[in-house]
């Protein structure tokens, strides 16, 4: 675990075992607290000539680490190049966080349990300091992550470290947010990451219910016969493979504000996904364990709701199944019934996160009639193809919803791409035998977008929007602060998006 702290000592006065030292190229400090002079002066005379003799430039993605004496003390200097920054403003961030990243990684490598890390000026990222502090807090936290639940090794054990972010400006109540945020994104990574025999959707259940019941939310969780007797024929029948008992989990946070608006958080939780009866290849059926982040995003986004009580209601809602094939799975050419009557015939039993995700929106419009729903599934392969592992997919036929979450996208550094969702593609999932099938005809193609049009069948009356994080969920290439494994991808666009929406 690590831990991160604020401190509004000057940059070098620290009693640490590290500093980390962001360069831009030609050794510029990011901050100009944190220059080398110090170190050429106290430490390395020759400190520039040294690093570029070790090909060091400050170039994107470099690192570079020094040792000193301070004090009778072992004192290491980490330094992490971060490139020109003359880009716009989201890609600096970017780069900015990667750092970071680079930076914990580097504590983490070199045994240092306590170092120190110069703010950079926030204007040049379009924030202010506040913001840059919990953003850089939540990545500290997410770069630290490591999922380590069943390596025996004892020498691997889980990594302690302090990291503290020197700011000039006292921003406490930003760090406190980033801290709360950060830890909610690695809980969600490691409920994601836990294997189905570990994590049954009575497991996740509980942990929402832990949850609800520690900010005193109202929480309401049901298995197979209450949905049953709710008409959720879909839910059902994707439930009913599996010789777990699935549960749906409904948590309610209300705010004392009147006339609060309400947005509700449907996250689709396959707790590993089979394929069903159209039982998944061996090429595609490893890692869908990770089939219940969406869940897990919006049970951890409950959390943090509670913790910083913004003035909003908001419902989160998960239906927990598991999709097995088994004697008493459903079947291709099955039609069921959904929770608003629509009837739908299962073409294929592996298109079963929109049969859940069916049933949750008619439920959240039943129960909560929400001004905004916004749900996020690990819906589509196809969503890999289109946007790759970079940009969560949305799907909205609000412009403003739209806009808003892309923009959040950037801000937050959890990215977003538009994909359209047009009435043409309706044609995709016309059944013959029932009001629409699951599958998306081939003849179409787009299956994301396919996927999305199934869902618009579900919402009535709030203004909706469906994200598909089905490539950015697990195993994001590149991004050094999720690596392998789960990413938690959704957690920070999800609470900025509910908190951009919350009355001051
Ligand atoms: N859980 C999968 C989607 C998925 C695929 C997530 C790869 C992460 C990585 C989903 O339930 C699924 O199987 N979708 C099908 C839909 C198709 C049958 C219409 C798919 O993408 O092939
Ligand atoms: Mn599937
Ligand atoms: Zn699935």
């Amino acid at each position: 675990m690590l831990s991160v702290q604020l401190s509004t000592k000057p940059f070098w006065d620290h009693a640490v075992e590290g500093f980390v030292v962001l360069l831009k190229n030609n050794l510029e400090p990011v901050s100009p607290a944190a220059s080398l002079d110090y170190i050429e002066q106290h430490y390395y005379p020759h400190l520039k000539e040294l690093l570029k003799k070790h090909q060091f430039e400050g170039d994107k993605g470099q690192s570079f680490v020094l040792t000193g004496q301070r004090d009778g003390k072992l004192v290491q200097f980490l330094f992490v190049g971060v490139g020109a920054l003359h880009g716009s403003w989201h890609h600096d961030f970017e780069t900015l966080r990667r750092a970071l990243a680079s930076g914990v990684h580097s504590m983490k490598r070199h045994g240092i349990t306590k170092a120190v890390i110069a703010q950079p000026e926030a204007t040049h990222f379009k924030v202010d300091a506040a913001e840059l502090t919990k953003q850089l807090a939540i990545v500290a936290h997410m770069a630290a992550y490591e999922f380590t639940t069943f390596k025996s090794d004892k020498k691997k054990k889980p990594w302690d470290g302090t990291l503290t972010i020197a700011s000039t400006q006292t921003t406490e109540t930003a760090l406190n947010q980033g801290n709360i945020i950060g830890c909610a994104i690695n809980q969600a990574r490691h409920w994601a990451d836990l294997p189905a025999n570990h994590m049954t959707p009575t497991v996740l259940a509980n942990e929402a219910k832990k949850i609800a019941d520690k900010h005193g939310f109202k929480s309401t969780i049901f298995g197979r016969e209450k949905a049953l007797e709710l008409g959720m024929g879909a839910f059902c029948a994707v439930d009913a493979g599996s010789e777990q008992d699935g549960k749906f989990v409904a948590i309610e946070y209300k705010t004392a504000t009147p006339q609060a608006p309400t947005i509700a958080l449907c996250g689709k939780g396959v707790i590993f996904d089979t394929g069903g009866i159209n039982l998944k290849p061996t090429s595609g059926i490893g890692g869908m364990k990770f089939d219940m982040s969406g869940a897990a995003a919006v049970i951890t986004v409950m959390d943090v709701i509670g913790q910083l009580k913004p003035n909003i209601n908001v419902i989160g809602l998960t239906p927990l199944v598991e999709n097995m094939p088994s004697g008493k799975a459903s079947r291709p050419d099955d039609i069921v019934t959904c929770m608003n009557g629509k009837t739908v015939e299962i073409q294929n039993t592996d298109a079963e996160g929109r049969l859940i995700l069916s049933d949750t929106l008619c439920y959240a419009e039943k129960f909560y009639q929400p001004d905004i729903i916004i749900d996020i599934a690990t819906l589509t392969g196809a969503v890999q193809h289109a946007l790759g592992h970079f940009y969560t997919a949305v799907m909205t036929k609000d412009e403003a919803l739209a806009q808003t979450l892309v923009s959040l996208g950037r801000k937050t550094g959890d990215r977003t791409w538009e994909l359209p969702l047009d009435e043409d593609f309706k044609g995709a999932i016309r059944s013959e035998v029932a009001d629409m099938h699951n599958n998306g005809s081939s003849a179409y193609y787009g299956g994301t977008i396919v996927g999305g049009t199934f869902l618009a069948n579900f919402v009535e009356k709030a203004r909706w929007a469906h994200l598909d994080i089905a490539g950015t969920a697990h195993d994001v290439p590149a991004v050094n602060y999720v690596g392998k494994g789960a990413t938690g991808a959704g957690i920070r666009l999800l609470i900025e998006f509910v908190l951009s929406q919350a009355q001051a």
